[in-house]
């Protein structure tokens, strides 16, 4: 995509969720003409499960002729965290192959020019030496992945982001089906309130890389519009930025104000121990980028599910309630 003034149409499938609605924010915050603000004569489509469900392929070609989107970034998928991913292993499968395939080839069929599509840094070998980096992909067992099919085979530039774990504001804030920072900040959140004891799951001892869905927007848009090879790119903070559950925890205490009683249920699955993942090729190519602090991206995130946790995705409330 050039820096000038364009008629690029850029449909945001998951437009409504936790990565999509972080673009949407980068986009319509940053100044019109920057690195990641709107450009002149761009419009940018944030389409939702009642845009089309994407598991029907009739469905998903009639959104394609209304927007006629010539670019595509793909984040409509069922999502969850280690415990709903565990349960609903097969749901998982189906119902995300069938969304990609129908994307993926509805773009092609509509000569979209461009497709980033959102892996995820689960989608690597479980026994890999470490950081994992971008050629270490097909080292185990082979994924779903049709970004290097539809290259070989029709020449579409369409490629995928990898993204480590992901947070910050309109994320899942479920108990038990969301992911981890999500799901300890609203224990903690009614551990305050009914001050009852907050009890995270697991050891606390496994290591994550987490980015903040607004520097992740960022990474995307520049992505779509400075990156131009099939490769995947992992959007991620530095190796060395690794923060271990209890960190998060205890982040999570102090941004939350909770002074209560704070124990580990060790009898719960802790998943994978670590999975540190480099971020060397995106910095080589993107240059200087800024990664917002841990500690402030999680303040802020906290401070958004507070002020907006009669919206927020919850799921069931405390008193059963949803
Ligand atoms: N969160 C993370 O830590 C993380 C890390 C790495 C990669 N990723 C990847 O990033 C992408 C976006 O994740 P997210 O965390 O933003 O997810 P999310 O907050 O759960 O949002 C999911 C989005 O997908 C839409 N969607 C779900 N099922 C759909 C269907 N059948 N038809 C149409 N749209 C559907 C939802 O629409 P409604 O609002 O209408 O339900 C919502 O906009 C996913 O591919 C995910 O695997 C996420």
């Amino acid at each position: 995509m050039s820096s000038q003034s364009t008629n690029d149409v850029i449909l945001v499938t998951g437009g409504t969720g936790l990565v999509g609605s972080a673009i949407q924010h980068i986009i319509e915050t940053e100044p019109v003409g920057s690195r990641f603000g709107k450009r002149p004569g761009e419009t940018w489509i944030f389409a939702s499960s009642k845009d089309a469900d994407l598991r029907d392929r009739e469905q998903t070609k009639k959104m394609f002729e209304k927007y006629k989107p010539t670019h595509v970034i793909h984040l409509g998928a069922l999502v969850g965290g280690l415990f709903k991913n565990m349960k609903y292993k097969l749901t998982f499968l189906r119902e995300n192959t069938l969304i990609n395939d129908n994307v993926l080839h509805t773009a092609y069929e509509n000569q979209v020019k461009k497709v980033i599509s959102c892996l995820s840094t689960c989608v690597f070998p479980d026994k890999v030496t470490y950081p994992l980096d971008e050629t270490k992909i097909h080292l185990g067992l082979p994924h779903e992945s049709n970004f290097g099919a539809y290259k070989e085979e029709f020449g579409c530039n369409f490629t995928s982001a990898i993204p480590t774990n992901v947070f910050g504001p309109n994320d899942n804030f479920d108990l038990e089906d969301s992911h981890v920072i999500p799901g300890l900040i609203h224990k903690c959140y009614l551990a305050k309130k009914n001050g009852t004891p907050f009890i995270v799951s697991g050891t606390g001892k496994p290591l994550r890389q987490f980015i903040y869905s607004y520097d992740l927007a960022k990474l995307f848009i520049w992505q779509l519009r400075e990156y131009d090879d099939v490769e995947p790119v992992i959007l991620s903070v530095g190796e060395n930025e690794e923060v271990s559950i209890k960190d998060v925890a205890d982040a999570i205490v102090k941004a939350v104000g909770f002074e209560g009683q704070y124990s580990f249920d060790t009898t719960r699955a802790d998943g994978q121990f670590r999975k540190p993942a480099s971020n060397a090729k995106l910095l080589s190519l993107i240059g200087e980028f800024d990664f917002t602090p841990f500690e402030t991206a999680l303040r802020k995130t906290v401070q958004w599910f507070v002020a907006n946790y009669e919206n927020a995705r919850t799921g069931k409330k405390a008193d059963g309630s949803t």
